[in-house]
């Protein structure tokens, strides 16, 4: 975290709860493209694979439909930088100023993941430049799809693997390795059920995109429509129905000091909307032609959006005794600045003699005069007292205590420290220039 948190700073409660919003909208934008793009790619490649032989006459639609997958997966390349480079770069930050100064050691690791999930949509770009319909070289093809589904599934995994870890602040300390960070079911299950979301996602991807999206309507062959369909929501189905599954272990290994009712109340919400979406992918799946594509991939995003929730929420959970830490720290930093401040008001300002005649001849004088008695004592009976004592005269000045049985009680004047401390350096015939920061003065 050292490198890391040069740049942070800790955040005060209200900056936790931005945080907390800033985690769950970021989460809604990246997490079901990332799903998609790796759902998307995997797929793509199986199908590529069974297609090898362009020959026989029943497949070729697979290896079509292989490339329109990769079309959703990266339309172009602004698309995986917006929804898949920099979320993540902002999650980065999030987490960082979330956990700053907590002993979790996986911020580093994180960057990492990065890393490797960039490698991984570069390669998902370039094996669908090299596919068909304009591929030439098959080998350097599915090379290329390989590594891609192979680097988006690991730079997924570490990714998943860090922020998966805040949730266990008991097992912080030992996220200095790697390796044992990464080894943990609680992981395994969370990265498992993002996979499948993506299959998900991909196969209601495949009826949004091709079919109900009002931007463009393909002219399609209708065997290659009803594969299309068939395969999508066939796929999507499989995903919604081990969804709930992979959840339920995922929810089990989770550190019980994580969860909460509204973490359970989350999770059956989610489970609901998945009932319905199944519900919608039997009945597209038994009609001749694709419906539904929108609905479907709509709540399916519902369903992200609630598992971000979920997300968050635990993160919540776990890092109460961590935030609270981070609240006080913030406090207490802010309650130095504002003493720092208080001094700076005074000991920054110039003691200026011209401001202690001002005030000595608009305030002072109404009671004293230099060699008269008004209602308080002539000043020159007095100030001898005082002489070297600058300290003390701008304390009496400051809240007057009774001296003298003659006279009646001084009362406070209203004038501030500064106008005080000059009034006081005018009266003493004192250099203001031995005054500065708060030192008391020597004599005449
Ligand atoms: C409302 C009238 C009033 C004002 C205004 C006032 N004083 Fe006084 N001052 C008094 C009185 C009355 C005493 C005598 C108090 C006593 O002896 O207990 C006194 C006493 C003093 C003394 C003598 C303290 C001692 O040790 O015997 C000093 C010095 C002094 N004033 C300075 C100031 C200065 C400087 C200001 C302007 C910032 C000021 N006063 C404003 C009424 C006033």
């Amino acid at each position: 975290m050292e490198f890391f948190n040069q740049f942070m700073i800790a955040p005060d409660a209200q900056h936790l709860l931005l945080l907390r919003y800033l985690l769950v909208i970021t989460l809604l934008i990246h997490v079901p493209y990332m799903a998609m793009a790796v759902g998307c790619t995997s797929l793509s490649l199986a199908l590529n694979l069974v297609d090898r032989d362009r020959k026989v006459k029943t497949t070729p639609m697979l290896g079509r439909l292989a490339y329109d997958l990769m079309r959703i997966a990266v339309p172009n390349r602004v698309v995986p930088v917006l929804f898949g480079m920099l979320p993540l770069a902002a999650l980065w930050m999030i987490y960082g100023q979330w956990l700053y100064q907590s002993s979790v050691n996986t911020m580093n690791l994180f960057p990492a993941g990065v890393f490797v999930i960039a490698a991984g949509l570069l390669a998902a770009f370039m094996y669908k430049g090299t596919m068909y319909p304009g591929g030439q070289n098959r080998i350097v093809n599915l090379a290329l799809g390989m590594a891609a589904v192979g680097t988006l599934i690991v730079g997924t995994y570490i990714v998943i693997g860090s922020v998966v870890r805040f949730q266990d602040p008991e097992r912080w300390h030992m996220t200095h390795d790697p390796i044992r960070t990464l080894t943990s079911f609680n992981i395994i299950w969370k990265h498992l059920f993002f996979v499948m979301s993506g299959f998900a996602m991909a196969g209601c991807g495949i009826l949004y995109f091709f079919f109900d999206s009002s931007r463009r309507k393909p002219v399609m062959d209708p065997a290659y429509m009803k594969i299309a369909k068939n395969v999508g929501a066939a796929l999507a189905m499989k995903g919604v129905l081990v969804l709930p599954v992979l959840g339920f272990f995922y929810m089990v290994t989770t550190p019980i000091l994580a969860m909460s009712t509204e973490v359970y109340s989350v999770a059956i919400a989610a489970l609901i909307v998945l009932f319905i979406i199944f519900v919608l992918l039997y009945l597209v799946l038994a009609s001749p032609t694709p419906r539904f594509g929108r609905l479907t991939f709509i709540l399916l995003v519902v369903v992200f959006l609630l598992t971000g929730v979920w997300d968050q929420m635990t993160l919540v959970n776990a890092t109460k005794e961590h935030s609270a830490m981070l609240v006080s720290r913030a406090e207490a930093r802010e309650a130095k600045s504002k003493l720092e401040r208080e001094k700076l008001g005074t000991d920054a300002l110039k003691i200026d003699l011209a401001l202690g005649e001002n005030v000595f001849n608009t305030v002072c004088s109404t009671c004293h005069k230099m060699d008269e008695r008004v209602v308080g004592p002539p000043l020159n009976t007095v100030l001898p007292k005082y002489a070297g004592k600058y300290d003390e005269l701008v304390s009496y000045i400051q809240s007057p205590s009774k001296k003298d049985p003659e006279y009646p009680p001084m009362p406070a004047p209203s004038v501030n420290l500064l106008e005080i401390k000059s009034v006081a350096a005018f009266l003493l015939g004192q250099d203001p220039g031995t005054l500065q920061g708060g030192g008391g003065g020597s004599g005449h």
